[in-house]
């Protein structure tokens, strides 16, 4: 969901930097093909995604939630030349396509997919992340948070995506526990003084998080 009119959020699409060829058609084939293309980050979005990574040069990112690879992309576009990124995703089912996108994209040798639980998968990293996505699984946000920001250095920045959640974590009728998590996730966050907090209203939440 969309927290602006459509109008405005039109207009901000139209004065943002076009998305690229590449990631047009992962855009289209995913509406096509795939269920649940809502969960694709988009034009906008992505284009977020893709200034922030240029603005922080990570060396090391990981993202939690591949999907079809879109946001990976946009990401990837910030890496320094000997940096890497590592997405994870759970569906094996969608791997054939991420990696059909991934190789016709200049970051290719850049971009490690790993497929299975990121849960299982984290514990195994040992890279020192400068940024990191978190996409995937809503019901376990604050679980990956504990579980990553012990070994993120000071400076490393953190989002989480999907934050206000339709604008379910504002009314406390709704319980089911994706929307319960999520909001404990956000007042955790708020509380937490080992990191700056900015929850941006971009399409439908993204929490930007700063490590001290
Ligand atoms: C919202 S989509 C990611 C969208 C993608 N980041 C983008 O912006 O284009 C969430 C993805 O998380 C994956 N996922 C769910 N639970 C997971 C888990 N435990 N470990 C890894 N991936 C998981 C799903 O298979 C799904 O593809």
């Amino acid at each position: 969901m969309e927290f602006l009119p459509p109008e405005i959020d039109e207009y901000a699409r139209l004065h943002t930097e076009p998305e690229p060829e590449l990631l047009q058609q992962l855009n289209r084939e995913t509406h096509a093909k795939v269920l649940y293309p809502r969960m694709l980050s988009g034009h906008l979005q992505g284009r977020f995604l893709s200034m922030v990574s240029k603005m922080i040069r990570p060396r090391y990112v990981l993202e939690i939630g591949t999907y079809t690879g879109y946001s990976a992309l946009c990401l990837a576009e910030g890496l320094q030349p000997d940096g890497k990124l590592i997405t994870i995703d759970i569906n094996e089912e969608l791997e054939s396509m991420c990696r059909r996108y991934f190789s016709q994209s200049p970051y290719h040798q850049q971009i490690e997919l790993r497929i299975g639980d990121a849960k299982v998968i984290i514990p195994q990293l040992n890279y020192s992340f400068d940024l990191v996505f978190i996409d995937a699984d809503k019901e376990n946000y604050l679980y990956y948070y504990e579980l990553l920001l012990p070994k993120l250095p000071s400076g490393a920045f953190i989002l989480a995506d999907n934050v206000l959640w339709s604008g379910k974590v504002l009314d406390e009728q709704h319980k089911d526990k994706e929307t319960q998590n999520l909001r404990e996730f956000n007042t955790h966050i708020l509380n937490d003084t080992r990191v700056e907090k900015l929850l941006l209203p971009v399409r439908d939440g993204v929490m930007l998080m700063r490590v001290k």
